[in-house]
């Protein structure tokens, strides 16, 4: 009788809200008051760094929407949920912003793995999400309240083997693979896949689990096969700790990676024993370009001089992106807001232009960045899906960026045309010019490599 009363009145509770809010999501918001944005992230454990980048980056670009008048005439305020880096917290932290905080929408997670134990939550009540750094194409694929506002894995697959043959030539090359981590063994496969395209083989083929601190077994065996070079797709963390033992057993070659390198910890941890590394990511605060250098000033101004890290340059744009689509939405429930995310088209953001396919991904360009002594990442190279211009113009305000409602002012060249040279020099990183000069490679992802828009 105790236990039925309660959960009656819940009902009852819920019922009443659904009449009120016809169409919304499981439980609408409040129609007067701020509109409350949900975050889930890592902002404790080993991939704090994780959460925290992000956690800035939206802050800053609810700030600057909120100074130019929120939306729909109300202040934005975000509800941020820490996951201590683990799924099911995420799962918990995703269903308790929908239940109790009754939040329009959610940003988050970075981790894949952690965004598709989120991911249900969000489809099940008709709360869209976004996540800002999930890569693994299996993400969206949870539902159509499910978005991302950045490159997939076959993509970032494909520039790390294309950079590994075209710009290091190498032939041969090692695999060192997180397997309790979907973007981990995501990546690892488009690496292979893209890598032995180009001619290329891989050797050895060796797993850890996410947490592990020995890895001297493994990279003995990937010692004796004698790589050109070791792709270990994993976070920064895992990362630093592998690149010590490699150096330790002998391994002298190259490390290469993803953007789940990119940390200020990661030279921390790894020391000396990283520098030489590449690594591709989203995007370069080196770069030049005026939007990019907006972004980054108004970020250090905000965090003590901090550098923006690409966590934090993702979370600033899906959160542009998902203020953007609230604008254009009807009204604030979760299918309004659905809707308008997936008409989002040509968003200028600081990371690229964002427009979303029918699978709610966008198509971006990559960077290939070097640790450098001191753990600075020196920018090497920039590619860019096959078709896509790079951007111009400026767009380093969150509050300013849009979807273009008219016609589209930078078309991409129409599907079946060769596709236009897209390495952009790096005219703006400081010791790697010369490097970046004599890239020369050819560039644009075959068709076949990418999904269709
Ligand atoms: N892409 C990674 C993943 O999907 C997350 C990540 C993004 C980590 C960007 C660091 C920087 O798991």
């Amino acid at each position: 009788m105790r236990r039925i009363l309660p959960s009656l009145l819940a009902l009852a509770a819920l019922a009443a809200c659904k009449k009120q809010d016809q169409g919304s999501g499981m439980m609408s918001p409040n129609a007067t008051g701020p509109i409350v944005i949900g975050e889930v992230g890592s902002m404790t454990g080993t991939e704090a760094t994780f959460g925290l980048s992000s956690a800035n980056g939206i802050q800053l670009a609810i700030d600057e929407f909120n100074a130019k008048g929120g939306v729909k005439g109300r202040q934005l305020q975000v509800k941020v949920l820490d996951d201590q880096g683990r799924p099911e917290e995420a799962a918990t932290a995703a269903t308790r912003l929908i239940a109790s905080e009754h939040v329009v929408a959610l940003l988050g997670e970075v981790a894949s793995t952690r965004s598709m134990f989120m991911a249900p939550k969000a489809q099940q009540a008709k709360v869209p999400m976004v996540t800002p750094s999930s890569t693994n194409p299996a993400v969206t694929e949870k539902g159509d309240y499910i978005f991302r506002a950045c490159f997939i894995d076959p993509f970032q697959g494909y520039v790390a083997a294309t950079f590994a043959h075209d710009n290091l030539k190498l032939k041969k090359v090692a695999i060192l693979k997180d397997v309790r981590n979907d973007y981990s063994v995501g990546l690892a496969k488009n690496f292979v896949d893209a890598f032995t395209k180009t001619g290329g083989q891989i050797i050895a083929q060796e797993s850890y689990s996410n947490g592990d601190v020995d890895f001297k077994a493994q990279l003995t065996n990937i010692k004796a096969a004698a790589p050109q070079a070791l792709y270990v797709p994993g976070y920064y963390t895992d990362v630093g700790l592998i690149a010590r033992q490699a150096r330790e057993v002998g391994i002298t070659v190259p490390l290469l990676g993803g953007d789940g390198w990119d940390s200020e910890k990661l030279y921390e941890i790894g020391g000396d024993a990283i520098v030489g590394s590449y690594f591709s990511n989203h995007y370069s605060p080196d770069d030049p370009s005026p939007r990019i250098q907006e972004f980054v000033s108004k970020y250090k101004k905000a965090y003590g001089g901090q550098l923006p890290d690409s966590l934090a340059a993702q979370a600033y744009d899906a959160t542009g992106m998902l203020v953007d689509a609230m604008k254009r939405a009807k009204d604030l429930t979760g299918p309004s807001i659905r809707d308008a995310l997936a008409a989002t088209k040509d968003y200028a953001g600081v990371t690229g232009n964002i427009t979303l396919d029918q699978n709610r991904n966008p198509l971006k360009p990559a960077v290939v960045l070097k640790v450098a002594k001191g753990g600075k990442y020196d920018f090497v190279t920039k590619i860019y899906p096959e078709g896509m211009q790079p951007e111009t113009g400026s767009g380093g305000d969150a509050a300013a960026g849009g979807t273009k409602t008219g016609s589209n002012t930078a078309p991409a060249p129409a599907s079946g045309t060769t596709p236009t040279p897209t390495t952009a020099p790096a005219t703006g990183a400081t010791s790697s010019a010369s490097e970046a000069s004599n890239t020369g490679q050819k560039q644009g992802v075959p068709s076949a490599e990418h999904p269709k828009k």
